[in-house]
């Protein structure tokens, strides 16, 4: 398996991944290429978009990082991280969300960060506890999500 960043050609590859996603009841959100290219690879506040493909250059994960603006539509404190993973359920629990969040981690040290967001919905466990396991720590709640902070060194 290896971690690198995403590049534009890899937008199909994440596009299956969220897909898979959706068929196994864990995502509800857009996950075509378009919005890939928008929302992830393309998008202009990105600080880092990492992917995890396998031997066959398969994508398995996908973990997207930006800087919050003004007006993002999180309500995220501006000039911190906005955090989002994205793991296949055919590649679970085998480290490689672990594995995109070092790079990410990473990433974000070098841009400056002091802090990270995760918005998590409030009836997904398996997203709230892989957080949590990665050093992130409830800070505020809304009807639907907990969010979550990382801070930096
Ligand atoms: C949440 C998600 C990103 C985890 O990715 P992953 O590659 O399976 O994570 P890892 O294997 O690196 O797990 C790291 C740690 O997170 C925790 N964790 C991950 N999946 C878990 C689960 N299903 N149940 C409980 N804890 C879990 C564990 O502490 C785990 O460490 P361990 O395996 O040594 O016990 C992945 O399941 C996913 O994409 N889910 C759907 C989308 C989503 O919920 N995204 C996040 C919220 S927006």
């Amino acid at each position: 398996m290896r971690i690198r960043p995403a590049e534009t050609g890899d937008a199909g590859g994440i596009s299956d991944v969220l897909e898979q996603l959706v068929a196994a009841g864990l995502r509800s959100n857009a996950s075509d290429k378009a919005f890939v290219l928008s929302h992830y690879i393309a998008d202009p506040h990105r600080i880092a978009c990492t992917v995890a493909e396998d031997g066959s250059g398969r994508i398995l994960g996908l973990q997207s990082l930006k800087r919050a603006t003004e007006d993002n539509p999180y309500g995220v404190e501006p000039g911190w991280g906005i955090i989002g993973t994205h793991v296949s359920p055919q590649a679970a629990r085998r480290g490689i969300g672990s594995r995109l969040f070092a790079a990410s981690r990473e990433a974000a040290i070098a841009a400056g960060l002091r802090k990270i967001d995760a918005t998590i919905g409030a009836d997904n466990p398996l997203g709230l506890a892989y957080y949590e396991a990665m050093g992130f720590r409830t800070y505020r709640r809304t009807d639907s999500a907990i969010c979550k902070c990382y801070e930096l060194p």
